[in-house]
């Protein structure tokens, strides 16, 4: 018999993942960028036992069974062990599954980016794999690529079309950047009415804006976001981030039927935040949104007691905002 258990941290981007080119592999039209928050606070913990004992292969996601037959999912098992070596014992044994995370699903923050990148990473041990394994995890959710390594990470888009180079590195160690914070401001709303795959498969077919993105802003982007994250540039950090987070929701909007993510409150979120900076006279605080309302606000400590009293004068509880949860994030190991 033999079980592992690993962890696996959320992640949230600065530089979008926004359009695949390869629906299957999970293959972007652009390279993006995160951090890692501490896998103390919000992580995926998946522990994995095969045993030549056990009958039938299992998968339980927080408490409850689930099918090994997903396409991603399933995917994520073969890519695994298309790699392992067919004659260690384990190979042949069945595999029984225990995944959850230990933060609410409705902070609406990626759960499947950590959930794939804790899965990988667990089969990875369990069948004694060595080297790259964030391809495979970008076949489960295409930003768990990212949540693979701890810290400031790269999704390089690769220009291979078996997706082989389409990989994440870290940029910089969590601990590069000491003073940085991240805190999750959770909007009050119901669930999203599209998920990420399909507002990212009709805003590959129907937007003209997003072949704009890809072409001639997201590269310079990128490259300006990196020297930003390596410099400790806050100022640059900070307006880069929030321009992408513009962007990728004017490209939702530019998608037909438009996908509409941010909703009254988040846009008082983005009022404040720049009313907040311009009374700064500087970049002190910036938002990014995924497909969800809620905001992630990236600010060093030196503002987070300010910001987080302006945010509860402006939404009193209970009001619009549910919950002001401050995660003290990008604590991790340089890999996990
Ligand atoms: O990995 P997915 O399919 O859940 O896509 C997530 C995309 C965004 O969260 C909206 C942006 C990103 O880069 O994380």
């Amino acid at each position: 018999m033999k079980i592992v258990t690993c962890v696996a941290p959320v992640n949230i981007a600065v530089i979008k993942y926004w359009g695949k080119r390869d629906e299957n592999l999970i293959l972007p039209i652009n390279d993006s960028i995160s951090a890692s928050l501490s896998t103390d606070i919000m992580c995926a913990k998946t522990t994995i036992m095969a045993s030549p004992l056990l009958k039938e292969n299992k998968f339980w996601l927080n408490g409850r069974e689930q099918t090994f037959d997903s396409p991603r999912f399933s995917n994520c098992i073969k890519a695994i062990r298309a790699r392992c070596d067919e004659t260690l014992p384990q190979f042949n044994w069945k595999i029984s599954i225990c995944s959850e995370n230990n933060f609410p699903t409705a902070a609406g923050l990626a759960s499947s980016a950590a959930g794939y990148a804790c899965l990988v990473h667990a089969l990875a041990q369990l069948y004694e794999i060595k080297g790259e394994i964030s391809d495979i995890a970008r076949q489960g959710s295409g930003s768990a690529c990212r949540s693979i390594y701890g810290g400031w990470v790269q999704w390089h888009k690769g220009d291979l079309p078996t997706g082989a180079d389409s990989i994440a590195t870290q940029i910089a160690p969590a601990d590069h950047w000491p003073e940085m914070r991240i805190i999750v401001l959770v909007v009050n709303d119901c669930r999203k009415k599209y998920s990420s795959t399909s507002g990212m498969k009709t805003t590959t077919e129907t937007s003209t804006l997003v072949k704009f993105r890809a072409e001639s802003v997201v590269n310079q982007r990128a490259k300006a976001m990196k020297k930003a994250i390596e410099d400790k540039d806050y100022e640059s950090f900070a307006e880069i981030t929030m321009k992408d987070s513009n962007q990728m929701h004017a490209i939702c909007l530019d998608t037909f039927p438009p996908c509409v993510y941010m909703n009254d409150t988040s846009h008082a979120i983005v009022n404040l935040v720049h009313s907040y900076n311009e009374y700064k006279k500087g970049q002190k605080v910036a938002y990014t949104f995924d497909a969800g309302p809620n905001a992630c606000i990236y600010l060093l400590q030196s503002e987070v007691e300010q910001f987080i009293s302006v945010v509860n004068h402006v939404f009193p509880k209970p009001a619009d905002i549910d919950a002001v949860e401050y995660y003290r994030g990008l604590t991790l190991p340089n890999k996990q």
